[in-house]
């Protein structure tokens, strides 16, 4: 296992002095390293300019240090080319770039798009309204008991029809980790464009786009130790130049008269007005970070406090675990009897202890469960195995009181 006093001593939110944080809510979002909030600083308080138009020194080394993110980016998920790189604000920022860029000018009542009952609200509605405007339909991947995708009758949910499939790589609620690679080559053989949700998997393994060899991949900064307002989407870049512009505005434009315009190269086509710069430049030390530390090392980690906290909560009677896929990653949704999750995470506050509950934006697999709510722990580097005998003690000293 990772050394997790010596991990927390790069976070300064573990550092504060305070009542302990027991922040089991990574899911969410992550914790930042002082690497990370440094860098982010070091923009705003030596070298503020705006990037790509700037003629003076801070500005270029603005452009450059933006710049540099998109072949860090690279580096780290193995991406054939730069220029497939988008910087946007998030997840759902990147889904909403393909479903409006893509979907509206390839769609139409002929064709259905797959997505899967697993998906967040992020890769659903964006699909729910673009197959809406475009009279497209939208077909579904159906959930088992267990957590993971219901696969026994996969070819009957794929024809020459089927346009596009958008799937999630690891899903936040259960975990599961699907098998997205077969899925990919399923959606190809039929000729389909491929979108993977990527916001729960890049943050705790490796992931290797080239390999996985999909058109468009997305996923968030602020989940895996980065700022908040920054994402990615990668997308081929054969297939971004046949797009039209998602957000018109500076920057995205080559030339322009009063009547009309025409388009900057990709990515810059698809990055109007002034980006996140301070943001892009950090999402580039949060790479730095996990690369220190080990993607193979945290996602081994994860699994060891995955493994002991679902040995640790099974042994309590009041607690009802939700799935139980076997490639998971380290997310445990669960209900204590008798207690709402909602009251659940404000007595666990209490102890200091921050899990999630709600309907975790995934709506249709609250109906599919039969619940409107669970709670979820979810664990990253700086979590320990006391983190979790901590959550378990207070859970049962929370389920006395209900009782
Ligand atoms: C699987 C999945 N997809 C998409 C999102 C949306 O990410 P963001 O809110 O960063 O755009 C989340 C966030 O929880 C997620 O877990």
């Amino acid at each position: 296992m990772l050394d997790v006093a010596s991990i927390r001593k790069d976070f300064p939110i573990y550092n504060k002095g305070n009542s302990p944080l027991i922040y089991l809510d990574s899911a969410s979002t992550t914790q930042k390293p002082q690497s990370v909030i440094d860098t982010i600083t070091s923009y705003y308080d030596s070298y503020t300019a705006n990037i790509h138009r700037a003629l003076y020194t801070i500005g270029e080394k603005a452009t450059d240090e933006y710049e540099k993110v998109r072949e860090k980016v690279k580096l780290f998920l193995n991406v054939p080319d730069t220029h497939s790189i988008i910087f946007t604000r998030g997840t759902t920022e990147s889904i909403n770039l393909v479903s409006h860029a893509w979907g509206t000018k390839f769609l139409d009542e002929k064709n259905n798009v797959i997505v899967s009952e697993m998906e967040h609200h992020s890769n659903l509605v964006p699909w729910q309204m673009v197959t809406e405007q475009t009279g497209a339909s939208l077909k579904f991947i159906p959930l088992a008991d267990d957590g993971t995708l219901n696969l026994k009758e996969l070819d009957s949910y794929f024809s020459p029809n089927t346009k596009l499939m958008s799937l999630v790589h690891q899903s936040n609620v259960f975990g599961t980790v699907n098998p997205i690679k077969s899925l990919i080559a399923k959606a190809k053989s039929v000729g389909a464009i491929t979108m993977i949700d990527g916001a729960q998997a890049v943050p705790h393994s490796k992931v290797d786009i080239t390999q996985l060899n999909c058109d468009f991949y997305a996923f968030s900064g602020h989940k895996m130790t980065g700022p908040t307002g920054v994402g990615v989407l990668i997308g081929r870049t054969d297939l971004l130049e046949e797009m039209d512009p998602f957000m018109g505005g500076g920057e995205m434009i080559d030339v322009v008269t009063m009547e009309k315009s025409t388009w900057n190269q990709v990515p810059w086509k698809f990055e109007a007005g002034t980006p996140n710069i301070a943001q892009v430049i950090g999402l580039g030390a949060a790479i730095d970070y996990l690369i220190s530390v080990g993607l193979e090392k945290i996602h081994s980690h994860e699994k060891e406090l995955l493994d002991y906290g679902l040995d640790v909560l099974a042994q309590n009677k009041d607690i009802i675990l939700f799935g139980h896929p076997e490639n998971r990653g380290a997310v445990i949704p669960f209900i204590v009897e008798n207690v709402h999750p909602h009251d659940l995470a404000k007595f666990l506050d209490t102890d200091g202890i921050c899990i999630r509950a709600g309907h975790h934006c995934a709506q249709p697999i609250m109906n599919r469960l039969g619940v409107t709510a669970t709670a979820r722990a979810s664990f990253y580097l700086y979590n320990s195995k006391e983190d979790i005998d901590r959550l378990a003690e207070s859970i049962e000293k929370t389920a006395r009181i209900f009782a």
